[in-house]
């Protein structure tokens, strides 16, 4: 049975924990994001994703060193912001997320965006910091096949992770940088899990949900565990971070899996880097 901490290990030999808290758009002032991790914690949670586009690393930190849990039993993933591609600049970015964070060290350091032009340089620099005592992993996020293989075929030290926004309402569409992750055991994680509440009250996904007796954002929340990929649903309010932590008391079954993929529509609710050079 599945647990709120349960980790997949990494391709480097590092553990994941499959559920975590995503903190874009919490923000960092009047503690929206402070609390949000608090209370995430105290909830069970042990894995949160910022970036340094969410300007709120500071808080994660502090909210992570105030909870009084071993350092070692929290997952903290940050990401290089797309101006701050290239060597020299990644090595930068990544001295400033570790100090604005203030913690000892950065479980996943990703890089953000495949940004055209730099980002072979950039992971060179990836490569680097994933040798220092201070980063455990490093990773990629919204990569597709174009990006993936180009990466793959000239890095020493591959993603363990690859960060894109995955739903059953995109899964089917998704298929090609699903397999290739899997294929080369990358961990997928997803983004966007809650279709960014756009599909909460889809009537097909309502009547899934009353069956288990479960809320449609558990639903989606538990089939991205059922398909082992680690998941970080967003809420800034307290009741609603509890809820989408409850789905470790409950399997969908295999019908049900294949019901949910079947509710493609090639949704996405973030950038779409499909076409992206
Ligand atoms: N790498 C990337 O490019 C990228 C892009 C997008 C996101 N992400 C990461 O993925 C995380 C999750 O994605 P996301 O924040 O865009 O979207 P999401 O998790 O799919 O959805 C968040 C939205 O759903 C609402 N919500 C949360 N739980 C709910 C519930 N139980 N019932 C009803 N509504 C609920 C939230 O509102 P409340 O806060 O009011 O509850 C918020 O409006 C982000 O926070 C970020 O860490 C990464």
């Amino acid at each position: 049975m599945l647990k709120i901490d349960t980790t997949t290990s990494l391709n480097n030999g590092k553990e994941m924990p499959l559920f975590g808290l995503g903190v874009y758009q919490v923000e960092e002032k009047g503690d929206s994001c402070y609390n949000a991790v608090r209370w995430a914690l105290d909830a069970g949670y042990r894995s949160i994703d910022t970036a340094k586009l969410y300007a709120n690393e500071s808080a994660v930190g502090r909210a992570v060193r105030d909870s009084g849990i071993p350092r070692d039993q929290v997952f903290v993933t940050t990401k290089l912001w797309n101006t701050d591609h290239g060597y020299d600049n990644t090595l930068k970015a990544y001295d400033k997320s570790l100090a604005t964070l203030d913690l000892d060290y950065i479980d996943l350091y990703l890089v953000h965006y495949p940004v055209f032009g730099p980002r072979l340089e950039t992971w060179k620099a990836m490569e680097e910091i994933s040798q220092l005592s201070s980063c455990h992993a490093i990773g990629v996020s919204n990569y597709m096949p174009q990006h993936m293989n180009e990466l793959l075929a000239n890095c020493t030290i591959p993603p363990a992770v690859n960060q894109i926004e995955l739903s059953p309402y995109n899964f089917k569409y998704r298929n090609e940088i699903v397999t290739l992750c899997r294929s080369n055991n990358i961990q997928l994680e997803a983004y966007c899990p809650l279709t960014r509440a756009k599909k909460l009250a889809d009537p097909k996904l309502v009547v899934m949900a009353q069956k288990y007796g479960k809320t449609t954002a558990q639903i989606l929340v538990r089939w991205a565990l059922e398909e082992q990929i680690v998941v970080i649903p967003k809420s800034s309010n307290k009741g609603r971070i509890e809820e989408n932590a409850n789905v470790f008391d409950f399997e969908i079954s295999k019908e049900d899996m294949e019901t949910l993929n079947g509710f493609d529509e090639q949704l996405i609710t973030s950038w779409d880097p499909t076409d992206a050079p």
